[in-house]
């Protein structure tokens, strides 16, 4: 059996303590886009912060970065320090690599902060991780990959190469306390690679034909989304996204996995509706329920410590994600964060001067002018908190959980009532 894992929504849906929880019945987990923007929070006693590494790896199980990541290998190599000092074993039987996998560098970093500078108060508010200017470095065919690393001379030419590309945009757009000279200092970059090289080469592998062969063997495979459908490079609220497909298509471009049946996709959403950065939100409230959200639901971004904008949920965007991902069942987060309200209110659809939308339209003046439509249901008022059993719901919240059901017309198989693995409702044994 095959499953993935999406965010429906703009990320931070909970898809860490998700995988965590599925990763129980799989063998090999895998993440197949996005970089170290992402922040998977696991907790199971300890917290584990995870950016890069599939969060399948804290049970132990087999885990994969694929080719359609981008691998800032110091951040990496930062990450496997850290979880083994929280007792999580990576070794290279454990965890791969795909050789064809493009890295960040300390440029990329440096050109996340020029792009955001260059927009001004119009900035997209990026994790500046270096993350857009990798993948255009990769598909204008100029990135360094990390099976490069083993080849001086090869690395050299392409180092060079990058260099060169890069250097007028940097000089001519100064950043604070940059300095340039260690910046293009080539000697130094080919040597700190070599040198992250020695700790990371272990884990390099056609992890393509490791999937695919695994695939054939009747081993269960989960794919790990990071980010979420709202952030698609071509789905999402352009040009406030991400820089790469964070929709279910991406996972066989991103892992080499060719398609099979037996694949259940499952889009993790949460109760209500959060964002980290600029763009387009048309359910957000900026008042005493949106603070109520963001602090109840610790609303802050697990990578750059953000605030959290938040919202009501939004039947319009789930859906959306429902159909372009092909979601076989939605999972539902944070219910218990709704539990102190007197009412609740879900967007059922959109007016934009005066015309009435069931889905987001892509043009970016209209996402402006959204006037939701909201259905108000009445708050549950009483402790949701690590219930494991449907029947111990409130009504409330129930006909909470059915009415989006019934307006997606998706199935809502499981709800999450806490963030730790066993505050699960598994309303249809999946596990
Ligand atoms: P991800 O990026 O989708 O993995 O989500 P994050 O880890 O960035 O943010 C989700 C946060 O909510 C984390 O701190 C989780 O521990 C927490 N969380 C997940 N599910 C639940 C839940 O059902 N209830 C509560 N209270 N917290 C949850
Ligand atoms: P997880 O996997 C929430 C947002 C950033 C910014 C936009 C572009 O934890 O759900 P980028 O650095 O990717 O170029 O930034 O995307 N963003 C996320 N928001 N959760 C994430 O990941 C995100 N990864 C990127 O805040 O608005
Ligand atoms: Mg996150």
């Amino acid at each position: 059996m095959f499953y993935t894992i999406i965010g429906t929504q703009w990320g931070d849906e909970g898809k860490g303590k998700i995988v965590d929880w599925l990763a129980s019945k799989v063998d090999i987990v895998v993440r197949f886009q996005g970089g170290n923007n992402a922040g998977h929070t696991l907790q199971i006693k300890n917290i584990y912060k995870l950016n890069l590494i599939p969060s399948g790896v804290v049970r132990g199980k087999m885990s994969i970065i694929g080719n359609g990541v981008v691998l800032d290998p110091w951040a990496l190599s930062n990450e496997i320090n850290k979880l083994s000092s929280q007792g999580v074993n990576i070794n290279s039987k454990n965890f791969k690599i795909a050789e064809n996998v493009c890295l960040i560098l300390p440029i990329h970093k440096v050109l996340d902060e020029i792009n955001e500078m260059q927009r001004g108060e119009e900035n997209l508010g990026t994790t500046k991780k270096g993350i857009g200017p990798a993948y255009e470095d990769k598909v204008g065919r100029r990135a360094i990959r990390l099976c490069d690393l083993n080849n001086t001379e090869l690395l050299k030419n392409k180092i060079n190469f990058l260099l060169q590309f890069h250097f007028d945009r940097i000089k001519n757009n100064p950043i604070k306390n940059l300095d340039l000279d260690i910046l293009f200092n080539k000697d130094k970059i080919i040597n700190d690679l070599k040198q992250i090289n020695n700790k990371l080469y272990s884990f390099a592998a056609p992890v393509w034909k490791l999937i695919n062969e695994m695939g054939n063997t009747n081993k269960s495979v989960l794919f790990e989304g990071a980010q979420g459908s709202l952030l698609d490079v071509d789905f999402g609220t352009y040009p406030y996204v991400t820089s790469s497909n964070t929709t279910s298509g991406q996972i066989f471009a991103g892992s080499g996995f060719g398609i099979r049946n037996n694949h259940k996709i499952l889009g993790v959403t949460k109760a209500y509706t959060t964002r980290v950065g600029a763009g387009p939100f048309p359910t957000e409230q900026i008042n005493s329920i949106g603070d109520y959200l963001g602090e109840k639901g610790k609303e802050y971004g697990t990578v750059t410590k953000r605030k959290r904008r938040c919202g009501w949920f939004d039947v319009n965007l789930v859906n959306q994600s429902v159909k372009i991902n092909g979601i076989d069942n939605l999972i539902l987060t944070k219910l218990d964060i709704l539990d102190d309200l007197e009412e609740i209110k879900i967007c059922t659809g959109y007016l934009i001067n005066k015309k009435k939308y069931d889905y987001l339209p892509a043009n970016e003046i209209m996402q402006l002018n959204i006037i939701p439509v909201y259905e108000s249901l009445e708050g549950w008022k009483s402790s949701t908190f690590g219930l494991t059993r449907w029947s111990d719901l409130p009504k409330d919240a129930q006909k909470y959980i059915s009415t989006i059901e019934e307006l997606i017309q998706t199935k809502i198989s499981v709800v999450s009532t806490g963030p730790e693995r066993t505050q699960t409702i598994d309303r249809e044994n999946i596990l």
